[in-house]
């Protein structure tokens, strides 16, 4: 039987209400976080990533069409009859794993779409007084130690919450929470500010917040007192904004490769280095790889010849 890695961290909340129209259809009527990246869903590598760090307590907040979650982290009898009938023990082993027995899942519905903010207030009824991660699964994060693990140790040296940051570029700073730290070049350094979005021209700086944060209860308090955000929204930003008057908080530079899954482009390069990294798969996908990128690259000879047209006539023609 599994058990739990010891943290003093055991709730992890997983904001999953959001309607994911960027992907659109796909998302028309299944949730944006169970597209899969190879062959497990969004949610499957944040749960992973949350159980690594030691949580013990899954609670998600979802909204509407979303059920599909709640089956994914469900047991599946039928399924496993089947599979047991067919044989098929290896894949029986990684349906009955997607969960292991000492974690529970919390659903908490949010009523309506007010943001980050209000989803994050609603985990309060199964967080209560205790310090929290909170995992957005659109980030999706390889590295060897994970990175809900990385912060819980910086929680653990600072007894404060914890922002996951990196560097942007400076035209995308409206697309992240950013902050301002007091030592710019060190891994774990204090937030003096923060800013929900802001345009290139007023950002403070280049470091972003990605979707991982560890947050003191005290953040409940400030959220259930703020108005409407940037947005229209309740911005988890603004209530770090007001946490930070009465408490440290602190950013934290993890070690690993964050891929944007919310964006189609992030998405793709997920898939292509994930399912480069693939223990069945790997190997030949990474010789697919080469043989597509040896059939785009235009002949040597031929582009000698033709200059600028050669390359065009001998590039492979992609589907769509
Ligand atoms: C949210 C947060 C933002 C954060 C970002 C990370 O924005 O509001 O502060 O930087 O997640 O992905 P969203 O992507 O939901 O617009």
């Amino acid at each position: 039987m599994r058990t739990a890695p010891k943290s003093i961290i055991r709730t992890a909340v997983f904001p999953v209400a959001g309607r994911g129209t960027r992907f659109l259809p796909a998302t028309k009527a299944s949730p944006k976080e169970m597209l899969p990246v190879v062959d497990k869903p969004l949610i499957q590598y944040a749960v992973e990533e949350a159980l690594a760090a030691g949580a013990t307590r899954l609670v998600f907040i979802t909204g509407a069409s979303k059920r599909a979650i709640e089956d994914h982290f469900d047991s599946d009898q039928e399924l496993e009859q089947f599979l047991e009938r067919q044989g098929k023990s290896s894949l029986l082993n990684q349906i009955r794993s997607v969960l292991p027995s000492y974690a529970s899942c919390i659903y908490i519905r949010q009523p309506a779409p007010l943001g980050l903010g209000h989803a994050v207030l609603c985990a309060q009824p199964a967080v209560g007084s205790e310090p929290f991660f909170v995992h957005l699964a659109d980030d999706l994060i390889r590295s060897d130690v994970a990175c809900l693990k990385q912060m819980a140790d910086v929680y653990e040296a600072k007894r404060a919450s914890v922002l996951g940051v990196q560097v942007v570029p400076r035209a995308d700073t409206d697309k992240y929470g950013i902050v301002a730290v007091e030592a710019d070049q060190s891994a774990t350094t204090r937030v003096r500010s923060i800013v929900e979005k802001p345009k290139p021209s007023a950002a403070p700086s280049t470091l972003a917040v990605v979707g991982r944060y560890v947050l003191t209860p005290s953040i409940f308090e400030h959220l259930e007192k703020l108005g409407h955000g940037a947005g229209g929204e309740v911005q988890l930003t603004d209530g770090i904004a007001a946490l930070m008057r009465e408490e440290a908080v602190y950013a934290y530079r993890f070690a690993g490769t964050r891929y944007d899954c919310g964006s189609k482009l992030g998405y793709l390069q997920a898939t292509v280095e994930f399912a480069l990294g693939h223990p069945v798969l790997g190997k030949d996908f990474r010789h697919y790889l080469r043989d597509l990128q040896l059939q785009m690259k235009p002949a040597p000879s031929r582009r000698r010849a033709n200059g600028g047209e050669a390359k065009r006539s001998a590039a492979r023609q992609l589907p769509g």
